[in-house]
């Protein structure tokens, strides 16, 4: 029998990074933070992302076929903060007031982010409540150095 406890205990041990993850359907464009995220294979290059199945995001995804990662540094807690509310609850376009760009896939980029990667989704699990898409990454830049936000320094919890 599963011991709830020990699982939630021992998953929410899973170091994780945390990503804004820039999705769109035609002009529409949105974003989410996202922690459920690694790389899956070097050739080609993939990354799994694992989404929420009753968020806006995730049949932005669906429908397009693209998204984009947007990677955080260490001092940008805030930005997280602002993209884990899901859009249809802070009744405006969290990209509003955020500086971003739109990248070859037509998916925001958040200009002052250490970097990215963009990704066709080229696979699909829906297990669950969250679908892992398998994204190939198709393009990627660095805009700066710096250290990466881990959730574990956030005092947040996304797992177990
Ligand atoms: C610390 C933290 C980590 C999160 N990680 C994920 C994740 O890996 N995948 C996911 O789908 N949602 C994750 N979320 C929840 C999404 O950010 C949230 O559902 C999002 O605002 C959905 O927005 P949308 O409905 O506009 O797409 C996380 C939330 C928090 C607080």
């Amino acid at each position: 029998m599963l011991d709830e406890q020990a699982k939630k205990t021992i998953l929410r041990k899973i170091p994780h990074g945390l990503y804004i993850c820039g999705v769109k359907d035609g002009e529409e464009v949105n974003g989410f933070t996202v922690s459920w995220l690694m790389q899956a294979s070097f050739k080609p290059p993939l990354v799994v992302n694992c989404v929420k199945q009753d968020s806006k995001s995730h049949e932005m995804i669906k429908t397009s076929g693209v998204f984009a990662i947007s990677f955080l540094d260490a001092e940008q807690k805030h930005l997280a903060q602002k993209f884990f509310q899901p859009q249809r609850r802070v009744g405006h376009n969290r990209f509003d007031d955020v500086e971003f760009y739109l990248g070859e896939t037509g998916c925001p980029i958040i200009s002052e982010s250490l970097g990215y990667v963009e990704c066709q989704v080229v696979g699909t699990v829906a297990q669950g409540d969250h679908t892992v898409y398998v994204g190939e990454v198709i393009a990627a830049g660095v805009h700066r150095e710096g250290e990466s936000l881990r959730l574990e320094t956030t005092g947040w919890q996304y797992g177990g």
